[in-house]
């Protein structure tokens, strides 16, 4: 995978215009959905205006919004959209979105013509910190998230925080969740700094900060393991359990956002770090209590155990007969491939669903 540039900027026009020009394309492309549409268009329209002349006129591509959009249906809305404006495989494509944006045409980019260039322009905080930086493209498939896709580096990823300004409280709850799990798996004082910032009062300065801190961690780890051979798999801390929420929900109709299901996950797999790898009962409870309380709690019964139990089997990270959690011994120390049993299992969901 060719090595992705990570921009945080304070000056969204030129490092658009500098990231542009080492790609050089014949033709541009930007992705939006119906939201970046509206709310974050018109600041890559402007920064696009003012380049006028040096690059050839953005053409608009956009689809729906939701998760459930994140289908094989839209990914040919995508390819036919630039097939019919003349993409080649020197054109470019710009993804304006949150995480859906992102994996969805990395992966229309990835393909098209056996791969076009494409940048990466995170609206959202989870797309921030997560779903843009890595190379993971994708869309779901027979009612499984990212079944489909492959690791692909955007040439650029820009990160601009002031398209949080414009985030509602939902998706930024959403994005923090994956910012936890980065303070989890990095140290101790920053998972302190995460647990105590307001979310109710966001302090904007504050929050990039940290969103630099958080993505540097992520851009760290992908570094050293692009292709989820070993480390990387720290990163799915949280996402067993919370993956198999998502589905459920998903498959019963009361769709939950990503973040929000690892936050629930991060509980359910810090219970199983804190009795089989000895991490600290301290240190969960505080995490137990903050996902409560900014949250809320995913309502399931005993009789989905069976259910979700066998949603967690089809997660990615599993060798053969094996459900592998990502676990940690102590905040930042992080013990991969954990595999658990499906008493395990059943207790960890006792314990979430008691807490
Ligand atoms: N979202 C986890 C990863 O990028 O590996």
């Amino acid at each position: 995978m060719e090595r992705q540039s990570l921009i945080i900027t304070s000056d969204f026009s030129g490092d658009l215009r500098s990231s542009i020009q080492t790609i050089a394309p014949d033709r541009l492309f930007v992705l939006v959905d119906d939201h970046t549409a509206q709310y974050c268009w018109p600041r890559l329209e402007e920064a696009l205006k003012a380049l006028v002349g040096e690059f050839p006129p953005a053409t608009l591509i956009s689809i729906a919004s939701s998760d459930e959009a994140k289908t094989l249906d839209t990914l040919a809305s995508v390819w036919t959209a630039l097939s019919q404006g003349g993409a080649t495989r020197k054109s470019l494509l710009i993804n304006l979105g949150g995480g859906m944006v992102t994996d969805l045409g990395g992966f229309a980019a990835s393909t098209f013509k056996r791969g076009i260039a494409f940048i990466n322009i995170p609206t959202t905080l989870l797309a921030m910190v997560d779903a843009s930086v890595g190379g993971k493209t994708g869309i779901n498939f027979c009612g499984l998230k990212n079944e489909i896709g492959v690791f692909n580096n955007a040439s650029t990823v820009i990160i601009d925080t002031q398209f949080l300004r414009t985030l509602d409280h939902e998706n930024l709850l959403s994005g923090y969740a994956e910012m936890l799990k980065h303070g989890l798996i990095y140290s101790d004082v920053e998972l302190k700094c995460l647990l105590r910032f307001d979310l109710e009062e966001v302090d904007y300065v504050e929050l990039a900060e940290m969103v630099a801190r958080s993505v540097a961690v992520k851009q760290r780890i992908v570094l050293e393991d692009p292709l989820e051979h070993g480390l990387r798999k720290a990163l799915n801390l949280g996402h067993t359990a919370g993956h198999a929420f998502e589905s459920l929900a998903m498959a019963e109709g009361r769709t939950v956002l990503h973040g929000y299901a690892v936050a629930w996950g991060l509980v359910c797999e810090l219970y199983l770090s804190a009795t089989r790898c000895g991490f600290p009962t301290e240190r969960l409870h505080q995490v137990r209590q903050f996902v409560a309380a900014n949250y809320g709690h995913f309502a399931f019964t005993c009789k989905e155990y069976d259910r979700l139990y066998e949603l967690m089997t089809h997660d990615k990270k599993n060798t053969a007969g094996h459900i592998n959690f990502t676990l940690l011994g102590a905040v930042g120390d992080i013990r991969i491939n954990q595999a658990a049993s499906k008493d395990d299992i059943f207790e960890m969901l006792d314990f979430y669903r008691e807490s």
